[in-house]
């Protein structure tokens, strides 16, 4: 594990282009929340200097003496209440999309502190690559010097009417740049979304005036090569979403199989045993007044009694499970994306062993990072990605760790809220990305993420029915931390049907 765990963080820190002493990750090793705490250090790092020294690391823990930091420790600190003779079970909170309501009251400059620090987090992944060179500010580019490179958020794409190149624009701090992609070139075959973050490189003509061409795109990515997390036992973590308690759809027969399941009762009570984790991603309640009618799809007609109702459910799970729980849409929090984490006066209505967080949140499970999100910018990807479908959201997903975030597109059907450090951006990079809200299950596997659409536990409803959404409900992913393998339960047909590692 400390080998692992050693070169899991010189890599976070090398893709931030930060450089360790031994004495700092000696330290961060020695630490009970070293990746929680190298999240502080970078977040605190000084963009002009490369090094990461023993001294910076212990000032970070001396900042987490400090009074101000203690309930983001006690948050963060070892989940071990429910079962004291156990031994601790490691959850590290790496961050929360969510940091408080936005600070400027002026809406445009909220959204420009949003994207301004949007371009920060993904342009620094993407300085220095190779494929890269004669990175300039778009306002310092030198059409006399043949080839350069910008990093811009793309703001506008359009197809030339006759030889159908693209034409896009992109922005950076300096200024807007417009570049032509040739059809059919590589650049061309993966749709430019608007308000992602793309690095081009860029060839000029010898005649003035004309735009430069883009010979090639270069997207933040997962890095191909890194050292995954991994737990030193062969420990367990379910993944489930889209509960939608409260609604008369509520596959309540099939929850009672998952129950028994967890309990321990019938033939699968040891690998039941080895489940430490449960995360589920989002959509806990079918909520109120979310879709036209929904009145008459509900069973609970009143979100507080919605929530003490999924409070009753969770507690019928073994409480020494630590359940981690994202909101998602039909949740009783703001919409807006980054979601805060339901507030204390339903959260209460959860049994002691739930960590609401917001959503999306990073946490690692023994080590093993987990981004969860509950998944409504699908609503704005499928559309947007040719060939991309609510039931194979994986593809979609795929997607997002190739720009490094989840929700780009401002404007259409994902609410963004306007808070000063853009949430939705995927750092670190995860072991696991989990989602929902798309109620269908998919698992894949993109340069060794583990992706994972985790399900639901309602049925069709009449206005899914409506958009032509069938779902694929009552599925669970258990996923073994020391390896990363995935076994599928399906409860579905009214008994548990284990399946093969992979689906
Ligand atoms: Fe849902
Ligand atoms: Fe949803």
């Amino acid at each position: 594990m400390a080998g692992a765990l050693r070169e899991h963080l010189v890599a976070y820190f090398e893709e931030h282009h930060k450089l360790l002493e031994a004495g700092a990750l000696q330290l961060l090793l020695s630490d009970r929340q070293p990746l929680a705490l190298s999240r502080e250090l970078l977040a605190r790092s000084d963009e002009s200097s490369p090094f990461v020294t023993r001294e910076m690391v212990e000032a970070a823990l001396a900042r987490r003496q400090a009074p101000a930091h203690r309930a983001e420790v006690a948050v963060a600190g070892l989940v071990a209440s429910a079962n004291a003779r156990r031994a601790a079970v490691p959850f590290e909170l790496l961050s929360e999309g969510f940091t408080g309501p936005p600070v400027a009251t002026q809406p445009i400059a909220a959204f420009g502190a949003l994207f301004q620090s949007r371009y920060r987090a993904l342009a620094r992944m993407l300085r220095g690559r190779p494929d890269l060179p004669n990175l300039r500010p778009i306002r310092e580019l030198r059409a006399s010097e043949g080839t350069s490179s910008v990093i811009g958020m793309v703001s506008g794409v359009r197809e030339t009417p006759q030889r159908h190149h693209l034409i896009l624009t992109v922005d950076d701090e300096t200024g807007s740049l417009e570049a032509l992609v040739p059809k059919d070139s590589p650049g061309s075959r993966v749709t430019f979304l608007s308000d992602e973050v793309v690095g081009l490189r860029l060839t000029f003509g010898k005649e003035p005036g004309r735009i430069p061409r883009v010979a090639h795109v270069e997207r933040p990515d997962i890095p191909s090569t890194r050292p995954m997390g991994r737990s030193t036992t062969p420990r367990r973590v379910m993944f489930l979403s889209d509960l939608h308690v409260g609604s008369r759809s509520f596959l309540s027969e099939s929850w009672a199989h998952l129950v028994e399941f967890l309990r321990g009762r019938g033939p699968h009570a040891e690998l039941a045993a080895s489940i430490d984790f449960v995360v589920i991603a989002g959509d806990l309640v079918d909520g109120i007044g979310v879709y036209p009618r929904q009145e008459r799809d509900l069973a609970i007609s009143d979100v507080v009694e919605q929530y003490a109702e999924v409070g009753r459910r969770l507690a019928e799970l073994p409480d020494r499970l630590t359940i981690v729980a994202i909101p998602g849409n039909h949740d009783a929090v703001s919409p807006a994306e980054p979601q805060p984490a339901l507030p204390a006066n339903l959260a209460f209505l959860l049994p002691p062993n739930v960590r609401a967080l917001a959503n999306p949140s990073s946490f690692a499970l023994s080590g093993v990072v987990v981004e969860a999100y509950h998944g409504r910018s699908f609503d704005d990807l499928i559309p947007a990605i040719p060939g991309a479908s609510y039931s194979r959201p994986t593809e979609v997903m795929k997607r997002m760790l190739l720009m490094r975030h989840l929700a780009p597109i401002y404007g259409d059907r994902t609410p963004l809220a306007p808070l000063p450090r853009d949430g939705l951006v995927i750092d670190p990079a995860p072991d696991i990305l989990v989602t929902g809200h798309s109620h269908t299950y998919g698992v894949d596997r993109y340069r060794g993420v583990l992706l994972l659409n985790a399900s639901t536990w309602q049925s069709e409803t009449e206005y899914q029915r409506m958009r032509n959404i069938s779902p694929v409900p009552a599925r669970a992913a258990v996923v073994d931390l020391s390896t990363l393998a995935l076994a599928t339960l399906d409860f579905s047909a009214g008994r548990l049907i284990v399946g093969g590692p992979e689906t």
